[in-house]
């Protein structure tokens, strides 16, 4: 398989999965943006690598195009950078029938397609990922937002790319510790829909670390696949689509007590998933052996991540604290907070009313699982 569609009657789009390969994105282009001016949103770091590569993949179409940059960082996924894009779009003619590419990580894939969402109340947006996290989580699903200086993601829309192109090679530049985050959510997909991909992955991480070619590929298409499954079923998150938060609500809750200054997303996750299964397991709904089998998964990457400074802080916040955090997520219903809870491995549900200690054990237990990491 090199393509895959994402069936969304009106919105259907399709991902396209090369290795080195920008001839797919070019052809695409060719047949789709008749006259298009074409707009490569991206940041500065990106530009500086990656700029002549897509300007060569596409100086044979003969499409006019411009690199639209803002600077590096997710304090940048912001109405000022927004702000900026838009100006640069307007100054050099942009219209509607132009095409936004998000050429990036999550952040880029964000604003760009907020952006898009936007001018001209929307234009044609494609988006090509370059971390594994946008390449497997945040470039499909057409969720896009930016930042509010009182909370993340506070203003966006829900707008569906034209096509999505995943180009693995990317990755080949990748810092370690960007890639290791991606795998939070390659994990977490095993964990809430297939456990086979899960027990692959159990064995085979070694090549995928390696950046072993068909690792890599079987990896970021099983993921797009069991993301793209989901979405079909529920685009606007109103029940199955909250699955995909499995670990997010106590990740959500680590970041935002560390002031977003300690962990990456990713690193988040892991340690939310940890607390997730420890609480599905208290709930009775999966196994002890299960629950210790993820979590000597989890182990391999939060061994490599964790710093002295992490530990300091899971030591030092207290339940209380953390259930209060949890409490005030933008996700939770009158006062009930929703948890994402594994029914065995390879399924997820949502679970209700859950005792408040139950919820402060599994949080205890995060710190205690953590001290007894490098026993
Ligand atoms: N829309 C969604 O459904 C969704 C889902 C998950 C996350 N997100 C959002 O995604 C963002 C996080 O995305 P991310 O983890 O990709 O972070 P990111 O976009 O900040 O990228 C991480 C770092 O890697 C660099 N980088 C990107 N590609 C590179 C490459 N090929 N080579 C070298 N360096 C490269 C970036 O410049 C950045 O410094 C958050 O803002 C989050 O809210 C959105
Ligand atoms: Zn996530």
């Amino acid at each position: 398989m090199n393509r895959l569609t994402v069936h969304l009657t009106d919105r259907s789009y399709t991902i396209v999965f090369s290795h080195g390969d920008l001839k797919p994105f070019a052809a695409y282009v060719r047949r789709h943006f008749h006259d298009a001016r074409i707009f490569v949103v991206t940041n500065t770091l990106i530009e500086r690598l990656y700029k002549d590569k897509i300007s060569s993949a596409l100086a044979k179409t003969g499409r006019s195009l411009k690199f639209i940059s803002i600077p590096d960082g997710e304090k940048f996924k912001s109405l000022g950078s927004a702000d900026r894009v838009y100006t640069r779009l307007i100054q050099n003619g942009a219209n509607r029938s132009s095409l936004i590419v998000a050429l990036g990580g999550g952040v880029i894939g964000d604003l760009a397609g907020f952006v898009a969402a936007t001018y001209m109340r929307g234009v044609a947006l494609v988006q090509m990922p370059t971390t594994l996290l946008a390449m497997v989580d945040s470039s499909i699903g057409g969720k896009v937002a930016i930042n509010h200086p009182l909370g993340k993601n506070m203003i966006g829309a829900f707008y569906q790319p034209r096509a999505v192109f995943i180009d693995t090679a990317f990755l080949n530049t990748l810092p370690d510790r960007e890639f290791l985050c991606g795998f939070a959510e390659v994990i977490k997909y095993g964990l809430i829909l297939d456990r086979s991909f899960f027990e692959w992955m159990q064995t085979k991480f070694d090549r995928v670390q390696s950046l072993n070619r068909q690792a890599i590929r079987r990896t970021v298409e099983r993921s797009c696949a069991l993301k793209c499954r989901v979405i079909e079923k529920d685009e606007h998150e109103r029940s199955l689509r909250m699955i995909l938060n499995f670990g997010h609500t106590f990740g959500h809750a680590l970041e935002g007590l560390s002031e977003f200054r300690l962990f990456k997303h990713g690193e988040a996750v892991f340690l939310g998933m940890v607390v997730a299964a420890h609480l599905s397991f208290k709930l009775k709904k999966i196994s002890e052996a299960d629950c210790a089998g993820i979590e000597s998964f989890i182990k391999k990457f939060v061994i490599r991540f964790l710093t002295k400074p992490m530990r300091r802080f899971l030591g030092d916040v207290s339940e209380s604290e953390f259930y209060q955090k949890l409490k005030s997520d933008k996700k939770v219903t009158q006062n009930s907070i929703r948890f994402i809870i594994l029914r065995k491995i390879g399924r997820a549900g949502i679970q209700e009313n859950v005792s408040e200690l139950l919820v402060r054990q599994s949080i205890a237990y995060l710190n205690q699982w953590v001290n007894a990491l490098h026993r």
